[in-house]
């Protein structure tokens, strides 16, 4: 059953790609190849979520002394889990490109006038560090203290770009940006943290970190560029990364534990560039809505049974298998070096802005 599912639901796309999206068709072996175990790996996503959907949920509570940071958020999952959050009655900071966009888009959908949490809204790209920079420097004086930051911003499939610091735009977006931002951050969730209450930094990763590679010889694509290949790159590198700062963090014995969640397969815009964009039906009908999309997220940024459990990657309320590098410490620990060092970050979570 499990087999014959798999098989439909990877024909099917494979279909699409021929007659109905203007999707550019893989030209060659390795490009199809890679396709074809996108769609593999995102239809057991589709089955995990099916079998799964009894178990993805979360219980909100108030908590009006929490502040939270969330990226992106102004449509998608985000929108979702900051209406989540205001509920919680938090102190909820969404960093975006379009501010004005982005609190007309919250305001739509919470009544801003009533809620008893606070929201704010402030300028941020997080794939281009100079902002990531100004964001973290407005947020600190502000704030003396961060509970919760949602790495949340995303782009799949995007045509070959490059940040204006040379960064390929999944790595710099999806990855990069959230490293730095976390970094940046790191004095402020540390003295939000306390025994038995961590402050928690939540990574919205993928369930393609499974397939996904770290080309270390070619990290921003220049000699060969695949989307997907970016894609599953940067949602394993989240995955590394997640590893190795929550080992870091449990060593120092500071307050501050790091999650990785994959959400599900979320009927998003994330969706823009791949062959599903022709199936919409198909879409509305085995996708999760985005508010499902964000009930794990916020259990793994509030549930108190999670205490004491960081470095986890979550799915559908549980804990889920990762990517096999991810269980080897020299693995994770080679990514974080090689991160900082492109950052020149001399001391993670330390350096002063
Ligand atoms: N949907 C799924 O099935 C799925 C599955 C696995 C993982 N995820 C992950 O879930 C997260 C949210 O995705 P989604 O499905 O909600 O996608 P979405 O609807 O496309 O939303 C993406 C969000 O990221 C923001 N963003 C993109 N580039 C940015 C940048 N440079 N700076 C700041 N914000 C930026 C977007 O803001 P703009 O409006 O400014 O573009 C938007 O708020 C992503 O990390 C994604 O990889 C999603």
């Amino acid at each position: 059953m499990l087999i014959i599912s798999v098989v439909i639901l990877v024909s099917l796309f494979v279909m699409f790609y021929f007659f109905k999206t203007s999707k550019e068709m893989p030209k060659n072996w390795y490009e199809w190849k890679t396709e074809l175990r996108f769609q593999y790996i995102g239809a057991i996503g589709i089955i995990h979520d099916l079998i799964y959907a009894s178990r993805d949920k979360v219980v909100l509570c108030t908590q009006p002394d929490r502040i939270a940071v969330i990226t992106g958020g102004n449509r998608g999952i985000g929108l979702k889990i900051i209406e989540k959050l205001l509920a919680c009655e938090m102190t909820v900071i969404m960093g975006c490109r379009d501010p004005k966009a982005g609190e007309k888009a919250v305001s739509q959908l919470v009544d801003l006038s009533t809620t008893k949490g606070k929201f704010i809204c402030e300028s941020l790209d997080v794939g281009e560090l100079s902002s990531v920079m100004s964001f973290a420097k407005l947020v600190k004086n502000k704030y003396k203290k961060i509970d919760i930051l949602i790495n949340n911003a995303g782009i799949m499939f995007a045509p070959l770009q490059k940040t204006s610091e040379g960064f390929e735009s999944h790595f710099a977006v999806n990855y990069l940006g959230h490293f730095f931002l976390t970094h940046l951050l790191m004095p402020q969730l540390k003295a939000a943290g306390s025994e038995g209450k961590n402050a928690r930094v939540v990574n919205v990763s993928s369930v393609v970190n499974l397939i996904g590679r770290i080309n270390y010889n070619d990290i921003n694509g220049d000699k060969y560029y695949y989307p997907a290949t970016a894609y599953n790159q940067s949602k394993l590198a989240q995955i590394l990364a997640t590893r190795h700062l929550n080992q870091m963090l449990r060593e120092q014995n500071a307050h501050v534990e790091v999650f990785a969640v994959h959400p599900g397969v979320v009927d998003t815009d994330l969706f823009e560039y791949s062959a599903t964009t022709a199936v919409p039906f198909l879409k509305k009908l085995i996708f999760k809505t985005p508010e499902r999309g964000s009930r794990t997220i916020v259990y793994a940024a509030i549930d108190p049974r999670l205490e004491g459990k960081g470095g986890s990657y979550l799915s559908n309320g549980g804990k889920s298998p990762f990517h096999p590098d991810a269980k080897d410490s020299q693995k994770c620990a080679k990514l974080f070096k090689f991160s900082c060092d492109l950052l020149k970050i001399t001391e993670y979570g330390n350096d002063i802005i």
